[in-house]
C-alpha cells in the first residue's frame, strides 16, 4: 500500500438530493445508453490503449461494458440484476450496493483490470471503494475510471454537481491519491466524436 495523501472533502460533499437507499432508484431496469455513440467509441478506444483484458471487473455496470472485444473473463457488479443479465459478455454478475457496503466482494488479487464507467459520481464513500478495488487487483493491475458530463443529478454527490469537467478530473484524481493504494494517476480528456470523455487511470501500488 502507498501512503495516503491527505485530501479533505468539504462537509456535505457526499450528500445527495435523493438520500434514499440506492435500491429504490436502481430497482427499475434501464436498458439505455448513458452516453452517445461517439463517446462509447472513445471509451472502447481508451480501454484498448490501457489494455483492458484478462480477468476484468466492470464496477457499477449495467447491460453494456464498453470494451471493443470481450475480455477473457468479465465480471460485472451493479445494482440491477435484469440490466446485468442483459450483458451477454458477462461470465459473472453480482448485485452489490457499494454505498451500503464499500467492500468490493471478491478475493484479494482476483482481477487484472477494474473499470468503472460513467458512475464514479454516485459513490458516497469513494475512497474506501478505491482502496478495496486495489485489494482485488493483481500486482501491476490497473483501475481505469471514465466519465462524461452527464449524470442522474439526484443520485450524484453534491461535490460533483458543484463543479465542472476540470473539477471532476481533480476529484477522481483525489480519490485515487487519498486511497493511498495506487501509483500516480494519469488523467486525460479523450478524443470523442460525441459526448466528452474523461479518463483517470492508475496502477495498483
Ligand atoms: C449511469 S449508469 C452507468 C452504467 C455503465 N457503467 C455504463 O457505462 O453504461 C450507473 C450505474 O451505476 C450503478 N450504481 C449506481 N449506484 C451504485 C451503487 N451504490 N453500488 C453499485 N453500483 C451502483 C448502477 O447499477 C448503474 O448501472
Amino acid at each position: 500500500m502507498g501512503t495516503p495523501i491527505s485530501v479533505s472533502f468539504p462537509a456535505g460533499f457526499f450528500d445527495r438530493s435523493d438520500p434514499r437507499d440506492d435500491t429504490v432508484f436502481y430497482g427499475m431496469p434501464r436498458l439505455v445508453q448513458h452516453i452517445d455513440e461517439g463517446a462509447i467509441a472513445s471509451v472502447s478506444a481508451y480501454y484498448d490503449e490501457v489494455g483492458v483484458d484478462g480477468d476484468v471487473l466492470d464496477l457499477m455496470s449495467s447491460w453494456v461494458s464498453h470494451m471493443s472485444t470481450p475480455p477473457r473473463r468479465l465480471t460485472v457488479l451493479g445494482m440491477n440484476d435484469a440490466e446485468m443479465r442483459a450483458n451477454t459478455w458477462a461470465h459473472e454478475r453480482v448485485v452489490h450496493d457499494l454505498n451500503a457496503d464499500p467492500r468490493v466482494p471478491f478475493d484479494d488479487g482476483s482481477f487484472d483490470t477494474v473499470v468503472c464507467s460513467m458512475s464514479v459520481d454516485y459513490l458516497t464513500d469513494p475512497v474506501s471503494v478505491f482502496r478495496d478495488v486495489a485489494r482485488v487487483l493483481r500486482p501491476g493491475g490497473k483501475f481505469a475510471v471514465t466519465f462524461s458530463n452527464r449524470c442522474f443529478p439526484t443520485k450524484a454527490v453534491r461535490g460533483w454537481l458543484s463543479t465542472d469537467d476540470a473539477g471532476h478530473v481533480r476529484i477522481v484524481t483525489d480519490y485515487f491519491r487519498a486511497s493511498g493504494a495506487f501509483g500516480e494517476p494519469v488523467a486525460e480528456e479523450r478524443p470523442s466524436a460525441g459526448d466528452p470523455v474523461f479518463a483517470v487511470c492508475a496502477p495498483r501500488s
